[in-house]
């Protein structure tokens, strides 16, 4: 861990949280800190930034998104909010942030936030510019989605699909693994889950053939996947572990979900709800919503739901290391009957060595 050459900016909406946050900060990182709105901070440099605000307080919203603007380059901007509400949750992530703590928050949770960045052992130098912001304006394009969705506004749609878009180029670009790397190392829960899926389906898409159009459909449909998920519970979301059966239930009434939400939405294709809606189908009809056999999914769910699947087994989470991507292709390769064979033998190489 070379967290002692880390230098970490302190925000804090109080006097008090200043002085019980930046001793824990002090021993193990250089720390500078200032009163949010109070004065002048200078630009950039900083390889993280802690920010402790009542979020529900509105006079502070405009001056957070200045702060945010200012240190949209350091790697780790946690956000320490007063109450784990999710709507609190998916704002501080809609301003920017790529973790969210709540206060009162301990020194040991604060230390691993900003170090975890080390445990994959790459320098962080090796995630291109473009990479990192790709992830960074794709994971705030999705919480703003989900913050709408449980705030009941309207989704901007062109903004994410901008913002997949983005994606999309970053993949071309500087490909499959450094995507991942980059998203696992510093976005968690949804939003990584999402980033990945987006990632990986873009990738297989591109190693398939497919044409520009169906990529963008790809993406998209990739994008709002799992925009269900907002309904859930983050208890049941985020639970470590094996769900119940009741949980279980739960969490299969998202894709539905996402389907009600987004088919009041213009903008979105059928081709996409569908996709939202029949992610987690299978070709012996095991799947969920609606059972669907094979001849009902169509080419984009199927390729989707292979990307998701993978997505979900190499996730970075808190309770549990990422898997390795060599055993997370065997168990896919496992799924006999559920998904198609020529595409699980295409994807080989998107899951190995791409
Ligand atoms: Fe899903
Ligand atoms: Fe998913």
């Amino acid at each position: 861990m070379h967290s002692d050459f880390m230098s970490v900016h302190l925000v804090a909406d109080s006097q008090g949280k200043l002085s019980e946050l930046r001793p824990m900060l002090a021993p193990h990182f250089t720390v500078t800190s200032s009163l949010l709105g109070g004065e002048d901070i200078r630009h950039g440099g900083f390889d993280g930034v802690v920010i402790a605000a009542d979020l529900k307080a509105v006079e502070s919203i405009s001056a957070l998104k200045e702060v945010f603007s200012k240190f949209k380059n350091a790697r780790k901007r946690i956000f320490v909010i007063d109450q784990k509400a999710r709507l609190l949750v998916f704002q501080a992530y809609a301003l920017g942030a790529t973790h969210v703590l709540t206060y009162p928050v301990t020194q040991q949770e604060l230390l691993v936030t900003l170090a975890d960045g080390d445990k994959s052992g790459i320098a962080s130098g090796e995630a291109s510019a473009g990479t990192q912001q790709a992830a960074s304006c794709g994971a705030t394009a999705l919480a703003s989605m989900f913050s709408a969705v449980l705030g009941g506004k309207p989704i901007d749609i062109a903004g994410a699909k901008h913002a997949a878009s983005k994606i999309a180029d970053s993949i071309a670009d500087d490909g499959l693994s450094t995507w991942l790397e980059t998203v696992r190392r510093h976005h968690e829960g949804t939003y990584q889950h999402c980033l990945l899926v987006m990632g990986v389906a873009v990738d297989f898409g591109l190693s398939l053939g497919l044409a520009k159009m169906d990529v963008e459909r790809l993406y998209s449909a990739a994008m709002f996947h799992d925009i269900g998920k907002a309904k859930i519970p983050l208890a049941v979301l985020d639970k470590p572990g094996k769900l119940d059966a009741e949980e279980r239930a739960l969490i299969e009434t998202h894709p539905a979900a996402g389907y009600d939400i987004l088919k009041q939405t213009s903008g979105i294709s059928t081709e996409i709800l569908d996709a939202v809606r029949h992610h987690h189908e299978f070709l012996d009809g095991s799947g969920y919503p609606d059972a669907l056999c094979a001849a009902s999914i169509s080419d984009v769910v199927r390729i989707l739901t292979i990307s998701d699947i993978f997505a979900a087994l190499i996730e970075d989470r808190r309770y549990k290391p990422p898997m390795p991507r060599d055993k997370a292709y065997e168990i896919i390769c496992g799924m006999r009957g559920k998904l198609e064979v020529p595409l699980v033998v295409a994807f080989k190489d998107v899951a190995l060595s791409r």
